[in-house]
């Protein structure tokens, strides 16, 4: 279980102060597949951001599976990060290392033997579907591809949880998909928390089932995302949900979670 209390966070930029977060409270539950969404500059990036502390909050407490995050010192947070793996929307992948390089990565900072990194990484490249890529560099690889070496790096030390900025929003709808199955997959197999940022609604319905809705720094709404579909409570909800183009009616219908074919998928 993840939870957040009395989250907050403000910039210091030349020209003023900018909050970007506003005493967050949120619980999200072991093994959930949990979205936060909400339109550009909302937060969304630094909440994610704030949980393995690569921003660091200006106040408020952060509790991992018990483990109090923000009490850390830096050896205990290195080692608390073990268990928290990170998508990011711009891959960051080594260019300098092929795709067994990028993924045996974090074991080889976590001083796992050579013969335990090479089994593991080829269990992880097989489960994304990597494995003829395995001696390729990322100059060599589509842009789904990279994202899938991304995901594997994240999950290559068996993580707790799984942060994920907008790892889908650069690819085509089918490489979406696949990633969105991927994800899926693991989150059923493995039972690692997953979150999620995405401005898609595609993304939030098919995989997400529970969500929190982000305005200017405070959480407006949280709940189960079949909820927040056909009953949006707030504003920001209901325009973030029309933005996807389709009337409420018809999406109120649709469960998020069966196994019924997208009208998308074809
Ligand atoms: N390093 C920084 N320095 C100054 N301001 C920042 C910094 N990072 C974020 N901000 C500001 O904090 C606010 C929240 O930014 P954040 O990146 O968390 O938004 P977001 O919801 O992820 O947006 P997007 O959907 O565009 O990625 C914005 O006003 C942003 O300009
Ligand atoms: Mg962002």
């Amino acid at each position: 279980m993840i939870r957040i209390t009395g989250l907050s966070k403000a910039f210091l930029t030349p020209s003023g102060r900018v909050t970007a977060l506003q005493e967050i409270n949120l619980t999200i539950d072991k093994g959930d597949i949990f979205g936060i969404i909400g339109f550009s500059g909302a937060g969304k990036s630094t909440l994610l951001r704030c949980l393995n502390r690569l921003e660091e909050p200006d106040s408020g407490t952060i509790r991992i599976e018990g483990n109090e995050i923000t009490r850390l010192d830096k050896v205990q947070l290195r080692e608390a990060r073990k268990k928290i793996g990170m998508i990011f929307q711009q891959f960051n992948l080594f260019e300098s290392r092929t795709v067994f390089g990028n993924v045996a990565f974090p074991l080889e900072i976590a001083g796992y033997p050579k013969e335990r990194i090479r089994e593991r990484v080829e269990e992880i490249l097989e489960l994304v579907e990597l494995t003829d890529k395995i001696a390729s560099y990322p100059a060599q690889l589509s842009g789904g591809q990279k994202q899938r070496v991304g995901i594997a790096r994240a999950l290559a030390n068996k993580p707790d949880v799984l942060l994920s900025d907008e790892a889908t929003s650069s690819l085509d709808p089918k490489t979406t998909w696949a990633i969105l199955n991927l994800l899926q997959d693991i989150n059923s197999k493995l039972g690692l928390t997953i979150v999620l940022i995405t401005h898609e609604m595609d993304v939030l319905r098919r995989i997400c089932r529970n969500a929190a809705v982000l305005d200017a720094g405070e959480i407006v709404e949280t709940g189960p995302v079949a909820r927040l579909i056909a009953n949006p409570q707030q504003k920001t909800t209901r325009l973030f949900l029309a933005s996807d183009g389709l009337p409420a009616a018809a999406r109120a219908g649709h469960d998020p979670h069966g196994g019924e074919e997208s009208r998308d998928a074809g």
